[in-house]
């Protein structure tokens, strides 16, 4: 396990969580962020839709390891 830091609607956040988590996951498990949906977990149906960084993505296809650090 391990921690990991990002910014979350504005604020720095830091999680114990392994690397190879999905973002989706992290939002919704353990940090109670719900409007993200789960689909497909494939990056196909777009349920998941977020943004980071001003960008959309989708969460269920992303690594928790592989956010950037936070500059914060
Ligand atoms: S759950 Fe379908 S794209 Fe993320």
């Amino acid at each position: 396990m391990s921690q990991q830091t990002f910014i979350l609607n504005g604020k720095s956040i830091t999680v114990d969580v392994h690397d190879d988590v999905r973002v989706l996951w992290v939002l919704r498990d353990l940090l109670g962020v719900t409007g993200p949906k789960y689909g497909c977990g494939i990056n196909v149906c777009k349920a998941c839709t977020s943004h980071i960084n001003g960008r959309a993505f989708n969460p269920c296809s992303v690594r928790v390891g592989d956010l950037a650090p936070t500059t914060r």
